[in-house]
């Protein structure tokens, strides 16, 4: 078990918003000027048809959930284990409820969307996570996860006296963990990505 995927790290450096601002503030485009949470809410937005349920799961700030709740038709539950960052969300407006993504408070199939933006490498089951969206998902419905490269600010990480990230839900390794539970699996890579969640 790496740190990142540590519950108790996790949740400690969760517990407040002080890591995840940091870490926001060291995040830049990649070169070619793609936004990843740009990318990822254009996701959301192909998969929508009609009126749509959607699940996001660690929400962090709820930054994201924002924007999801705005696209028309959406009806939107924000969640996360910090209990600090589903506040911090419900500020924003939305439907912020405590969850963690391997024990979802949700009836089977009732999503027709659900997120996962930089979060599935901190669950330490993540087969058990992936039954669960699998699980509250609808048939036909899409689930849309983003993840960084274990190149991610390595030279950074090194020169800071730390080493590459190696984790088990990363550009590398997410598509084939994806293909175990789902049948039609899409790969986005964005070159050059510079930023760290
Ligand atoms: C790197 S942050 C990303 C936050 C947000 N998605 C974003 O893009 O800004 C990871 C988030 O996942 C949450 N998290 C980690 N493990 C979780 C779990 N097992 N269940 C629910 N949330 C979890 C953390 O509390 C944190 O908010």
């Amino acid at each position: 078990m790496s740190q990142l995927n540590d519950p108790d790290y996790v949740r400690e450096q969760y517990a407040t918003e002080g890591n995840l601002e940091t870490r926001r503030s060291v995040w830049h485009p990649t070169a070619d000027g793609l936004d990843p949470v740009n990318e990822a809410l254009n996701a959301i937005d192909r998969a929508l048809v009609g009126d749509a349920h959607i699940l996001e799961v660690g929400c962090g700030t709820g930054v994201m959930a924002e924007r999801i709740n705005a696209l028309p038709g959406v009806t939107l539950v924000a969640t996360d284990f910090s209990e600090r960052f589903v506040e911090l969300t419900a500020v924003r407006g939305v439907d912020a409820r405590p969850a963690d993504i391997c024990y979802l408070p949700f009836e089977d199939a009732a999503f027709d969307v659900v997120y996962a933006g930089w979060m599935l490498y901190h669950v330490r089951d993540p087969e058990r996570a992936l039954n669960e969206v699998r699980r509250v998902l609808k048939p036909g419905g899409t689930f849309v996860a983003v993840t960084n490269g274990n190149d991610h600010l390595a030279e950074l990480r090194i020169a800071a006296g730390g080493k590459r990230d190696i984790t088990q839900f990363s550009s590398e390794t997410g598509e084939s963990v994806l293909r175990r539970r789902f049948a039609d699996v899409r790969r986005h890579d964005l070159g050059d990505p510079r930023g760290l969640r």
